[in-house]
């Protein structure tokens, strides 16, 4: 009898949905499987026979094909092994079910008909309700990656019995997970706030900036002056996700197994911040069956480098292309994956070997030695950072200052909502988001400039030697800090507070 089921494939972040087909013949005894499949996808014909011996159901000694369509992508991964046991069980005639056509089921068999967990179940539901199933049968670990998904049903099951005791009750609605609800969500670090850090007013207004219009960010000072405080506290600072960039950054953990390290759907922005030994492939990602890096984990929030000088110079230039795209694509054998990797930039380092330069009192590095600390610097990634921001040594008043710091996280929080409702409501018809995304039609629409400022201009242009990205990122970070003070236009001093935020610019090109 021919019978066929439903599973997904898991392609990158997203899922596609491919069709099972089981055939049972009179004939000589053959097990056989099709459809361009790889070895893990041959091997399920091992799992799924001897979890259907296990169960208690013999496999009968006829003629048996299974299908796994459409041929033209190479299926991978172990997520077929439930679909295809449920297609045979059917063909052989040992369940009944006139709903297989609305169910799609996902899950990797053991030999003893337990089912384990598998990669993207989130992809795979989101998948299933775009086309119209109303169930998706999971393994019971993976089934909350799907509850968020309204309008359809996910069901999670531990075996192959459980499965086909669902199936032949019906009892599908019942044993659906309830459907969780969104929620916008701060992040939880509550034990680290902005106000434990003295001083750095400066620093701290740099970050405020950084984070509302999604400007990349580099922190440059002495050792001990609260850089890498700072970082760790700006998660406290960033916006909640909306709950389509929630179902953004959580496909790309579960797609990759990791929705137990982020404790299910992710609500609050990721921060990631990855050791300097960090491989090229564990920070822009690739491998074989291509998987996600650094750079997509840290999708719509923040990647930190903490002493850029640390990190291999070919590794960090790899970050060139996608931080101008906002994704990276992975290609293998024909096939191109692309992860989105939309993130804020921040990075930290020392200005010489021993961290103190420009003070002389403390740094007797050579010139040649500060040449060749900054010459293991990326310019071009350095061209791609829109804030420079020097940190200062603390001073021994702000350490015991009693007066009050402004700079609270609650604080710095509140403006930067502000300041991205302005955006938000400035791009309303501009499919982009935030100042830092402005394309040179935007720049133009939304960052005039009036005599005074066209002339300061030129005159920084031709001062800092400016490339003309450089141009436009003070042009982007002047916009930002017009909205911070709720301005409409531009002004000069808008624009010289960000032309400081570029002065670093020329101290590298005389390096480099
Ligand atoms: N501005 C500050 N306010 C309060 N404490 C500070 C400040 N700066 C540094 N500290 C203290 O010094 C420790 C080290 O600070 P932090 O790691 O942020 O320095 P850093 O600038 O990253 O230094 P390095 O360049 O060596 O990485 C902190 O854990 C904190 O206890
Ligand atoms: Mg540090
Ligand atoms: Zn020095």
């Amino acid at each position: 009898m021919f019978c066929k089921s439903y599973c997904a494939a898991v392609i990158g972040v997203d899922a596609r949905i491919v069709q099972i087909e089981a055939d049972v013949n009179d004939g000589m005894p053959i097990f056989q499987m099709v459809g361009y499949l790889n070895s893990e996808v041959r091997e399920a014909k091992e799992r799924v026979r001897s979890a259907i011996k296990n169960i208690g159901w013999g496999f009968p000694a006829k003629r048996v094909t299974v299908n796994i369509s459409p041929a033209d992508f190479k299926k991978e991964g172990t997520a077929y092994d439930l679909g295809i046991a449920v297609a045979l069980l059917c063909s052989f005639g040992r369940i009944q079910c006139d709903k297989l056509d609305q169910i799609l089921f996902a899950g990797e068999l053991s030999l003893n008909g337990k089912v384990n967990s598998i990669n993207g179940v989130l992809p795979i539901v989101l998948a299933a309700k775009e086309r119209g199933f109303k169930y998706c049968i999971v393994p019971a670990c993976n089934v909350n990656e799907g509850a968020i998904v309204s309008g359809i049903k996910t069901i999670g099951t531990d075996s192959l019995q459980e499965t086909v005791d669902i199936i032949e009750k019906e009892c599908f609605d019942e044993m659906a997970v309830p459907n969780e609800e969104w929620k916008s969500n701060y992040s939880a670090c509550m034990s680290k706030d902005f106000s434990d850090i003295s001083g750095q007013p400066m620093v701290k207004r740099a970050a405020m900036l950084a984070i509302a219009g999604g400007h990349n960010m580099l922190m440059i000072g002495p050792p001990g002056s609260g850089k890498t405080m700072i970082a760790e506290r700006l998660p406290g600072i960033m916006p909640g996700l909306t709950m389509k960039e929630s179902i953004e950054v959580s496909k790309i953990y579960s797609s990759s197994g990791k929705f137990t390290e982020t404790k299910g759907f992710v609500y609050e922005r990721p921060f990631r911040a990855p050791h300097h030994s960090i491989s090229p492939a564990g920070l822009i990602g690739g491998g074989i069956s291509p998987y996600p890096g650094e750079i997509s984990y840290a999708h719509r929030g923040v990647l930190f480098m903490d002493e850029l000088t640390e990190f291999k110079r070919d590794t960090v230039e790899l970050l060139r292309t996608p931080l101008e795209k906002k994704y990276i694509e992975h290609t293998r054998n024909n096939v191109t994956i692309r992860y989105p990797s939309d993130f804020v930039l921040v990075v930290a380092m020392n200005p010489c070997p021993c961290g103190y330069y420009p003070d002389k009192s403390k740094c007797s590095c050579t010139p040649l030695q500060i040449n060749r600390y900054l010459s293991k610097l990326s310019y071009p990634l350095l061209d791609r950072i829109d804030i420079v921001s020097q940190v200062q040594s603390v001073k021994y008043a702000s350490i015991n200052s009693q007066d009050k710091d402004i700079y609270t996280t609650s604080y710095i929080r509140e403006r930067v909502n502000a300041m991205r409702s302005i955006q938000n409501k400035r791009f309303n018809n501009d499919r982009i988001t935030l100042n830092s995304e402005m394309n040179l039609f935007h720049i133009k629409k939304y960052c005039v400039l009036d005599d005074e400022c066209k002339n300061f201009m030129e005159n920084v242009f031709e001062k800092l030697s400016l490339s003309v990205r450089g141009y436009n990122k003070i042009l982007k970070v002047a916009r930002t800090i017009a909205d911070s003070e709720e301005c409409d236009n531009i002004t000069i001093n808008h624009l010289k507070e960000a032309v400081i935020y570029r002065s670093f610019d020329r101290q590298i090109k005389e390096v480099m």
